[in-house]
């Protein structure tokens, strides 16, 4: 095996164990919370169940995967079928804050892909490199502080662009607003 590849599967190891080990009693009682509200089908709970790990964890691993199937009587594709449909989800960990800018028309045309070069620039990040989700993180800086990438309507077109950071919705935005605001994200 080679080494770039022993590395990457100790790595692997590490990160199982880690979330492994993070699982609590209330986070149990959670999900069994969340699966209470579908009493026909418990798969009906796979997407919360895949929110609910993701937000606990910052991204849902192998052993997530494994686990919230068992939980649903479900195979693991099952799991991984919807986390790598849903660009929200992610099999890795991602920036602190995330900066998601919103590139669907009204904001398209109202200058969100020029708000989204100047917010890579504005953290370091390569503004040209491409994201196309299937359970990848976004493009993420070094210190693992920030990651940017575009997502779809925000729901709130009548103030494009927008752009949702952390879970902050922020409207209106001009490219020169941007080192402003990721000044005060430092
Ligand atoms: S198009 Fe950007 S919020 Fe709807």
């Amino acid at each position: 095996m080679r080494r770039e590849e022993k590395q990457r599967n100790h790595g692997m190891t590490e990160m199982k164990t880690r979330q492994v080990e993070q699982m609590t009693p209330e986070f149990e009682a959670d999900v069994e919370e969340l699966i209470s509200h579908y009493p026909v089908s418990k798969r009906s709970a796979s997407l919360p169940l895949l929110h609910h790990w993701q937000n606990h964890f910052g991204f849902v691993d192998d052993t997530g995967i494994e686990w919230i199937a068992a939980k649903l009587d479900l195979t693991p594709i099952n799991i991984l079928e919807l986390l790598t449909f849903y660009p929200w989800f992610r099999r890795e960990a991602a920036g602190k804050t995330i900066i998601r800018v919103c590139r669907t028309l009204a904001c398209a045309m109202a200058g969100s892909y020029d708000v989204k070069e100047k917010f890579c620039e504005a953290v370091g990040l390569d503004p040209h490199v491409e994201h196309h989700g299937f359970g990848s993180a976004p493009p993420t800086t070094p210190d693992g502080k920030f990651s940017v990438e575009f997502v779809e309507c925000l729901a709130c077109c009548g103030s494009a662009p927008v752009a949702l950071i952390g879970d902050d919705l922020v409207e209106n935005i001009k490219p020169s607003d941007v080192p402003a605001i990721v000044k005060n994200l430092k």
